[in-house]
């Protein structure tokens, strides 16, 4: 897509040869102009595919969610990080290991919200390893869900997440495709 690829080269900062800041317009301060018109392009990709629910994992990933969930004129639902304390019941769960951050965290899903019948389309902001969506897929099959797909805006191409998550049947679709980081410049794959 070309206007976020020109948004991450005219304000994307690598901060080293792994990590992009986008903070000024994606997941920090988010430019709603820009959610909309990526919103139109998922919208456009996943059409007739049949759809019926986005699904996303907090935090960065719930303005595009949200964008494309109302694009399409279907229900978002957020993958927690940290369940409710209140509203705890029916939970599936499982372990993510984020080799950007160092950690390890657990995302939650409620069966109230998804499943046998629902076709999830998986919106998320960056694709490093794979592994957060690879969780989220585990949690969708828990609730017995198939997956549409999954699409991100900025997939770090050099990084294995795309081959992991091919493998394993999922179909990728990425808005701008990363093939390298340096101080002074950010490389696109096409
Ligand atoms: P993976 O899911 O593909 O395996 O990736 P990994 O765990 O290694 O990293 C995922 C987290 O790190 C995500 O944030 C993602 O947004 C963030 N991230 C990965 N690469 C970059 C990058 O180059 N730049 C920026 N700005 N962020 C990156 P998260 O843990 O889900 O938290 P949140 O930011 O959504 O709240």
């Amino acid at each position: 897509m070309q206007l976020l690829k020109d948004r991450i080269l005219s304000e994307g900062r690598a901060l080293n040869e792994d990590i992009l800041k986008v903070d000024s317009f994606i997941n920090h301060q988010v430019d709603t102009n820009l959610m909309e018109a990526i919103a139109c392009d998922f919208a456009e990709h996943f059409a007739d595919m049949g759809v019926t629910k986005v699904v996303t994992i907090e935090s960065s990933g719930i303005a595009p969610a949200v964008f494309t969930a109302h694009r399409m004129g279907v229900p978002m639902i957020i993958l927690k990080k940290q369940p409710s304390k209140v509203l705890n019941e029916d939970l599936y769960h499982t372990m993510i290991t984020s080799y950007t951050k160092g950690t390890n965290y657990e995302l939650t899903l409620s069966s109230k919200y998804v499943g046998e019948n629902d076709h999830v389309l998986i919106i998320d902001d960056f694709l490093a390893n794979g592994e957060a969506a690879t969780g989220a897929i585990r949690l969708l099959r828990m609730a017995h869900a198939t997956v549409a797909g999954l699409g991100i805006l900025i997939e770090k191409s050099f990084q294995p997440g795309r081959d992991k998550l091919e493998r394993a049947g999922v179909h990728v679709y990425s808005l701008a495709r990363i093939a390298g980081l340096k101080k002074d410049g950010i490389e696109f794959l096409d």
